[in-house]
């Protein structure tokens, strides 16, 4: 039992097989089985640091035989009683504890995943000191930051710009994770902040920091430390180009909570978005601005986004909002159209299927009755991201509207839908979840599909939901 067993794990969807087969037979797509080695338990036992393929389900009670099956309620009762989440005060604190799900769950490991630059360090380090500076017990344990990526000094200079003087933090930087665990063990911190996964290495898993398997291990180093400390791990992860943190789907499967941060590249304005939690609800979503001093909360959002609208609205005919999904995220995009009447008719479309677009234009044609034959259309989508969705269909219509009739569709109206040939306006996935993100956006209208008033009657969001059936018949309320 001296090597190590051989495991294929699929990049995409995380599953795992002892056995090659050429493909991944629980997402079926091929090529993205990629092996990697297990460490046998007896060579890991006294460093310190298991880690085996039984690695996950260690954390379990020992003594899972002789434990009893309860009533739910006894068990409900029981996690009321002793609601041990860690609070988070504040603007800032109310906002992350928020789509934490209730603040930070002892024993928990949360991955803060974005794109380099988004401020993932900034919103940990100051969670961290939010942490630390806890005044609500006497002798408040500290909180360790991690860093792989800057010194202590760097940390600290961050620290001192974001006014954050809390005495319990505790600074250190390293990439070792057997190290780092051993280092900040006599501690027993109250959280463990890492930044981040891609930098930090487990000395016997194989590849470098950052790869594949290194994350993986290192990961389930973390959940392990995590569950068996009852110490809640914080991680930040950088997001790749194809849209995933470190290439792997994998770790989005080991950790408890997975939390997007995103943000626009020329905008203040911060997302915390869960895209998976254990531990709470995952429409849950805090909106920040950055500032010189961090991340701030922005209480009212619906500001944000329509204070500077409000003053020229005659420049907005020909601007329509709606919500695409991305993943599990959703975006709120604008689509931008121009109606110019010229003797060539020609199509400029940016960021949307030049075939749709030209099929909504004939249905506005033929089905709606917009005389917009004798007019070049501009389309476009508002800061370069790609409308690759249906749903976009009526915004696309809707600008076009506006722009051809001169008339600017009115602040807070958010349009969801896709058409059909005949005009009529047809459901798209995941309406709930788009109507939620666009009434938490501060949006007071959205204009959808007749069918979609089943699903969405429960959610009493929007204040005013305007349904339609199709582009003939307008408005039924
Ligand atoms: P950083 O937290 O380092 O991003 P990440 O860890 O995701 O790569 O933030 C990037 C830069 O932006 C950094 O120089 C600090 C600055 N920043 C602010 O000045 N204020 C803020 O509110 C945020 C979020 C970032
Ligand atoms: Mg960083």
């Amino acid at each position: 039992k001296g090597k190590g067993k051989v495991r294929w794990v699929c990049e995409k969807c995380g599953y795992s097989d002892g056995q090659w087969w050429g493909y991944c037979r629980s997402c079926e797509s091929s090529g993205t089985m990629k092996s990697f080695s297990v460490v046998p338990e007896k060579e890991t036992k006294n460093k310190g640091l298991e880690y085996s393929e039984t690695m996950l389900r260690s954390w379990l009670p020992n003594d899972a035989g002789s434990v009893e099956p309860v009533s739910l309620m006894e068990v409900n009762r029981g996690i009321k009683e002793s609601n041990n989440r860690i609070p988070l005060s504040g603007p800032f604190g109310d906002e992350v504890a928020r789509v934490l799900g209730g603040g930070l769950v002892p024993g928990s490991l949360v991955l803060i995943g974005g794109d380099p630059g988004v401020g993932k360090s900034t919103l940990l380090l100051q969670t961290a000191g939010l942490i630390a500076e806890r005044c609500d017990s006497n002798e408040p344990a500290p909180v360790v930051y991690v860093s792989g990526e800057e010194s202590v000094q760097q940390i600290c200079s961050r620290a001192e710009r974001m006014n954050i003087g809390a005495n319990k933090l505790y600074l250190y930087s390293g990439t070792d994770i057997e190290d780092i665990l051993e280092k900040i063990k006599p501690l027993s911190p109250q959280a463990l902040i890492v930044d981040s996964i891609q930098t930090v290495y487990l000395k016997e898993a194989t590849g470098s920091a950052g790869g594949i398997h290194q994350v993986r291990e290192c990961t389930s180093a973390l959940l392990r430390f995590a569950k068996k400390t009852n110490i809640p791990v914080l991680l930040a992860g950088h997001v790749t180009k194809s849209g995933e943190i470190a290439g792997p789907r994998v770790l989005e499967h080991i950790v408890d909570t997975v939390l997007y941060l995103e943000g626009e590249k020329f905008s203040s304005h911060r997302l915390l978005r869960p895209v998976k939690n254990r531990f709470g609800s995952t429409d849950e979503l805090g909106v920040f601005e950055m500032s010189q001093l961090g991340l701030q909360a922005v209480s009212n959002p619906s500001e944000m986004f329509l204070s500077d609208q409000n003053s020229d609205s005659e420049f907005l005919a020909g601007l329509a909002v709606t919500v695409i999904i991305d993943g599990s995220r959703a975006f709120l995009i604008e689509i931008q159209a121009l109606c110019v009447s010229s003797s060539t008719v020609s199509r400029h479309v940016n960021g949307i299927q030049p075939t749709r677009a030209d099929m909504i234009i004939s249905v506005l044609a033929k089905q709606a009755g917009l005389r917009i034959q004798g007019n070049a259309v501009f389309l476009n989508v508002v800061s370069g991201v790609s409308l690759t969705e249906t749903a976009g269909d009526l915004a696309i219509a809707a600008s076009i509207c506006s722009s051809f009739l001169e008339f600017p569709i009115p602040n807070g109206v958010a349009f969801i839908g896709e058409i059909g040939l005949g005009g009529e306006l047809r459901m798209v996935p995941m309406m709930d979840k788009r109507v939620i993100t666009v009434a938490k956006l501060g949006y007071k209208k959205c204009i959808v599909p007749m069918r979609a008033e089943k699903s969405l009657a429960a959610l009493d969001l929007v204040d005013d939901i305007v349904l339609f059936w199709d582009l003939i018949s307008g408005p039924s309320m």
